[in-house]
C-alpha cells in the first residue's frame, strides 16, 4: 500500500493529537455499488496550513473530504481528526464536532430572500444561545475582515458573484471552525476573480489561523496558494508533499498533470514568498 509521506502509524498513535499533523485519512476505502471510488486513501492535513486537493473530476476528492466530517461513512479505514476516530462518534457527539468545521461551496449556497447580516447570523442562531448583539458583533467583524463592511441589509441579489463568495466564507466563519473546507472554489470563475478567491483563501488562513483544505483540479493555484499539495488518482493518493515535489514527482500520470497545465516550476518561487 502505497503511503506517500503519510507514514503507517499504530492505532495508539492515530489516536493522539499531533501538532503537526490536524487531519490524518489511512486506509479509507468507499464503493457505492460497483463503484469503488476510494481504494485505501492514505494522507495527512497539515495544522494552519493550506493543503491542496488535486484530482481529476470525478476522481473521489469531494466523496473524500465528506468523511472527514462523517457526512459519509468509510467501508474501511477512516480519518482521525485530533486523534478522534470520526467513525466513532456517538450522534450526539456530532454536532459538536462538526463545528470544527466550514464547508465553503462552490456556489455561495445563500438564502436569496435573506439579507446578508441574516444569511451570517443564521449558523450563530441555530447552534449558538448568544445574544442579538453579540451576534450582531461577530457577523460585523467577519464580514469587515473580509471587506464586506456596509453590506449587512443587502440581499444575494444585489452582489456581485465575488461578493457572494465572500458573504459565504464569512457565514462559515462565524462559528470559528478550525478546518475550513473549500470544495473548487474557483471553479467557472474568470482569471481575476480567481486570483482574488485564491487571495481570499490565504489572508483567511492567515488571520484566522485555520487549517485549509483546498479541493482543485486547477495547477494554477498549487504554486498561489497551496503549502501542501497532495494528489488523487484512481481512488488513491499517488504524491503528497509541499508544491515543488509535485513539479519534480516521478510519477508519469502527476507529470502529465503538471505538463499540460501550462503551469511552470518557475512560478512556485513567488507562492513561497507569498504563503510562508
Ligand atoms: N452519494 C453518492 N452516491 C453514489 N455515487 C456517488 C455519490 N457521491 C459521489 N459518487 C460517485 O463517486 C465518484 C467520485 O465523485 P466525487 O467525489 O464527487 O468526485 P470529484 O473528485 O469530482 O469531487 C463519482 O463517480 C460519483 O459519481
Ligand atoms: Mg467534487
Amino acid at each position: 500500500m502505497a503511503f506517500h509521506n503519510a507514514a503507517p502509524l499504530s492505532d495508539e498513535e492515530l489516536q493522539k493529537r499531533d501538532d503537526k499533523w490536524h487531519i490524518r485519512v489511512r486506509g479509507m476505502e468507499k464503493s457505492f455499488g460497483d463503484n469503488h471510488v476510494l481504494r485505501g486513501v492514505n494522507l495527512d492535513i497539515e495544522r494552519g496550513k493550506v493543503n491542496l486537493i488535486l484530482g481529476a473530476s470525478g476522481a473521489g476528492k469531494s466523496v473524500m473530504v465528506k468523511h472527514f466530517m462523517l457526512l459519509l461513512h468509510a467501508d474501511k479505514g477512516g480519518a482521525w481528526v485530533d486523534g478522534i476516530n470520526v467513525f466513532g462518534l456517538k450522534t450526539k457527539e456530532l454536532i459538536p464536532f462538526r463545528r470544527k468545521f466550514g464547508m465553503v461551496f462552490q456556489f455561495a449556497a445563500l438564502f436569496d430572500s435573506l439579507t446578508v447580516e441574516d444569511n451570517c447570523s443564521f449558523p450563530l442562531r441555530e447552534h449558538t444561545k448568544k445574544p442579538k448583539s453579540e451576534i450582531k458583533d461577530i457577523v460585523d467583524d467577519r464580514l469587515e475582515a473580509l471587506g464586506l463592511a456596509g453590506t449587512q441589509k443587502k440581499f444575494p441579489g444585489e452582489l456581485s458573484g465575488g461578493m457572494r463568495k465572500r458573504v459565504g466564507l464569512a457565514r462559515a466563519l462565524v462559528l470559528r471552525p478550525e478546518i475550513l473546507i473549500y470544495d473548487e472554489p474557483t471553479t467557472g470563475l474568470d482569471p481575476l476573480a480567481t486570483y482574488n478567491v485564491d487571495e481570499m483563501i490565504i489572508s483567511t488562513a492567515e488571520r484566522f489561523n485555520v487549517t485549509s483544505i483546498v479541493i482543485s483540479h486547477d495547477m494554477a493555484s498549487v504554486f498561489r496558494i497551496a503549502q501542501r499539495v497532495s494528489m488523487l488518482r484512481n481512488g488513491v493518493i499517488i504524491e503528497s508533499g509541499l508544491p515543488e515535489d509535485i513539479f519534480h514527482s516521478e510519477d508519469a500520470y502527476v507529470q502529465k498533470f503538471v505538463s499540460t497545465s501550462g503551469v511552470v516550476a518557475s512560478g512556485l518561487r513567488a507562492n513561497q514568498e507569498l504563503g510562508q
